[in-house]
């Protein structure tokens, strides 16, 4: 794809996400995150080509014409949308799917502990609200929301809702996840057993063998753990 269509993409973009862009003509000389993606587009085409200098210089001034800094050699996919712009930060190796959306203040950057990939990678469709920062080589899942505000600072699979600081994650697939109970959490291994140990019996049964004395139905398992919790309580 050429700059120019890239640009048309990040242009519909806007139109799409932003119920206060009423002509694309407004968007591409009043939006400072619009200007910012076009100076970046051509900084990244001249960076590739191996003119850095050209590159950084573009991307110098797209910098003090929009308070938006993104480093030429991060890479962002086609439909960006950036709202307001000021203060957001984009470094060196960051890496933006398609079709996301960032807010005024969003730093995606690094945290100075480590070398060669240091920033994020965003998924498709991801959104990051303002003033959030996502610091260090972590991936960002597909479909994902950063909260206002929020620091994230590891992995965030795709389809959730991360909040808060440190950021954690309050929403995957929809569903709230704050609720769960963090005393008696599930056992999966465990509950795979018995999972395991209930099939065994049920086929034993369809054919007709009786010899495996181990192989027991859910509720003989639980009635086992029970007994074995009872008998430990008795000598204590
Ligand atoms: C995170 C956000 C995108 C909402 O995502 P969502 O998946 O719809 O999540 P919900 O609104 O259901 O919120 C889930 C929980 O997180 C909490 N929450 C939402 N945003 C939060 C934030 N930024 N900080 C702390 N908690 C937050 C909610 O109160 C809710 O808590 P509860 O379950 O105890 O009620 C939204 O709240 C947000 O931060 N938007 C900012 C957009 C922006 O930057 N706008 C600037 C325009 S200029």
């Amino acid at each position: 794809m050429t700059v120019r269509e890239q640009l048309k993409t990040d242009l519909k973009a806007a139109m799409d996400k932003d119920p206060a862009a009423t002509s694309k003509w407004l968007v591409k000389h009043t939006y400072a995150g619009y200007k910012a993606l076009v100076g970046y587009r051509y900084a990244h085409w001249f960076f590739d080509r191996g003119h850095k200098t050209i590159a950084e210089l573009i991307s110098a001034r797209a910098k003090r014409r929009t308070g938006v800094e993104i480093h030429p050699a991060a890479k962002i996919g086609n439909a960006m949308f950036i709202d307001h712009g000021t203060g957001i930060v984009i470094g060196e190796t960051a890496e933006i799917g398609e079709n996301c959306v960032l807010y005024q203040g969003v730093t995606l950057g690094g945290t100075g502990k480590d070398t060669g990939k240091r920033h994020p990678t965003l998924g498709d469709n991801v959104m990051v609200s303002a003033g959030a920062k996502v610091l260090g080589p972590l991936n960002i899942g597909t479909g994902s929301k950063i909260g206002a505000g929020s620091v994230v600072l590891k992995n965030v699979p795709p389809y959730c809702t991360v909040v808060g600081v440190p950021g954690r994650i309050v929403k995957q697939d929809g569903q709230r996840i704050s609720d769960m109970d963090q005393i008696l959490l599930p056992d999966p291994i465990m509950e795979e057993f018995k999972r395991l140990n209930g099939r065994l019996y049920e086929l034993e049964k369809k054919l007709g063998i009786h010899t495996c004395r181990y192989s027991l139905t859910v509720d003989e398992v639980n009635e086992l753990v029970e007994e074995a919790e009872k008998d430990e309580k008795i000598e204590k």
